[in-house]
């Protein structure tokens, strides 16, 4: 039986058309002055790690976020690291060359997210103390913060990702983080583009934080096949990244280094498809924001949501278009460590069906992140919640209690098709795929 022959079964998908070629979730859109940038960098021969792309890419970036430096990485994963090693640096001081910057600290971290955010952690020596979401922007919760900072009051980091391009309650948990003198190292990688109202002013994500990071990953709003940026106001800071990044080398005629260092510089080709790409931002943007709004206008009359954000405080970029299914009408389904089961029933659905239904017309959804309490590689980490600890309590002995609203979204919620080349009629197509879910 082929993957999806049982859907071909089900009365409720008869006639469905599959897409001929695939409808990604997010797949990198190129205009043609990528190749005229690529181009230059090949005909004067900067190809390596130095050249008038990285330039103009940094000076373009740092100009659209608003902040003194941009420096030009490998990815979004070595800005993260080399953000998450500065931080480190900064509270700890400078670390053997064998150990990390944070060991035998804790470090706060968002939950629900891809777990490049938090992995340089992991690379730094710290333990992260996973932070749960709330339900307004999916992002991490003001409310489970300030209570992480009671059971751990001595934590002096905290890593805040932006989900989906939506910005988290950054006024509050800002707010948070300077009550208990503790530094942010923000994780714009899928925010590129959105905003939000600090203190009365517009402030773009990448701006946000003490380290902030940015990637140019394929799927991104925009992209560079790779690449990512640390973005600082702090002249010493973008320095030091810049000089950790080429392999640590010191002013001397000879390699001569006085610290551990890093290959993770950005390419000069690189930025010249960063450097074709970034005049497109905008367009990308709208199409992004007119995709969320025709799933919004088509999910209406079913029991769905869309990914949530705060309309007074933010503006989002509209990344990845999401749902998350109200809780009566869930139809029963599991997830194991790598496969799933589901069942239907009338009028209901499960993100697992959903996903199935969306699959067999071509055309790609994922399930939300996972959360990184729910990672094996993490099942020994701390995770609090609003309530304080919310491990061993998903059977919790006091009725109400055991809130885990990660858990909730990644069992009641999934990513759509997203990909601004999609047309009107493929995203209907898709919307009537999963109204005939809730038949
Ligand atoms: C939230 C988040 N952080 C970090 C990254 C890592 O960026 P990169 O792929 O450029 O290393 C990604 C995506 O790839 C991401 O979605």
């Amino acid at each position: 039986m082929e993957k999806f022959d049982f859907i071909a079964g089900d009365p409720r998908f008869s006639g469905v058309v599959p897409f001929e070629k695939k409808l990604w979730l997010s797949s990198p859109t190129m205009h043609g002055d990528e190749q005229k940038w690529v181009d230059d960098a090949i005909q004067t021969n900067w190809v390596s790690t130095v050249g008038a792309n990285i330039n103009e890419v940094e000076k373009q970036i740092a100009e659209f976020v608003g902040v003194r430096y941009a420096v030009g990485l490998s990815q979004g994963t070595a800005a993260l690291h080399l953000a998450t090693k500065l931080a480190g640096e900064k509270l700890y001081g400078q670390a053997k060359p064998n150990a990390g910057t944070l060991a035998g600290k804790k470090v706060f971290a968002s939950d629900m997210t891809f777990d490049a955010s938090i992995n340089p952690i992991a690379y730094e020596d710290g333990d992260a103390v996973f932070i749960d979401t709330e339900y307004d922007t999916w992002n991490m919760s003001p409310e489970a913060l300030e209570k992480a900072f009671e059971i751990y009051p001595e934590v002096r980091l905290v890593v805040i990702a932006h989900l989906y391009g939506t910005p988290g309650k950054m006024d509050e948990l800002k707010a948070v983080c300077d009550k208990h003198g503790a530094l942010i190292v923000e994780d714009a990688a899928e925010s590129l583009g959105a905003k939000y109202l600090l203190n009365g002013e517009w402030v773009e994500t990448g701006a946000l934080g003490d380290y902030n990071c940015i990637s140019f990953n394929g799927n991104k709003i925009i992209t560079g096949s790779a690449g990512g940026m640390f973005l600082t106001n702090s002249r010493e800071d973008a320095e030091k990244v810049r000089k950790w990044s080429t392999q640590s080398r010191e002013a001397a005629p000879w390699y001569q280094h006085e610290e551990i260092g890093y290959n993770y510089r950005m390419s000069n080709i690189i930025a010249g498809v960063v450097r074709g790409q970034i005049p497109y931002l905008a367009e990308h943007m709208a199409q992004k924001k007119a995709i969320y709004e025709r799933y919004e206008a088509g999910l209406k009359d079913l029991p769905v949501k869309m990914n949530p954000w705060d309309a007074e405080k933010s503006m989002p970029n509209f990344w990845l278009s999401c749902m998350i299914i109200d809780r009566d009408a869930m139809a029963p389904s599991v997830r194991g460590e790598v496969d799933y089961l589901y069942r239907s029933e009338p009028g209901k659905s499960s993100p697992s069906e959903i996903l199935d239904a969306i699959a067999s017309i071509n055309a790609e959804g994922r399930p939300i992140w996972k959360p990184m309490h729910m990672q094996p590689i993490y099942r020994s980490h701390p995770f609090i919640t609003a309530e304080g600890s919310g491990r061993a309590r998903s059977n919790a002995y006091i009725a109400g209690s055991g809130v885990d609203v990660g858990a909730d979204i990644f069992a009641r919620g999934l990513c759509l098709p997203s990909d601004n080349k999609m047309t009107p009629a493929q995203q209907d197509a898709v919307i009537d795929m999963i109204r005939r879910c809730f038949a």
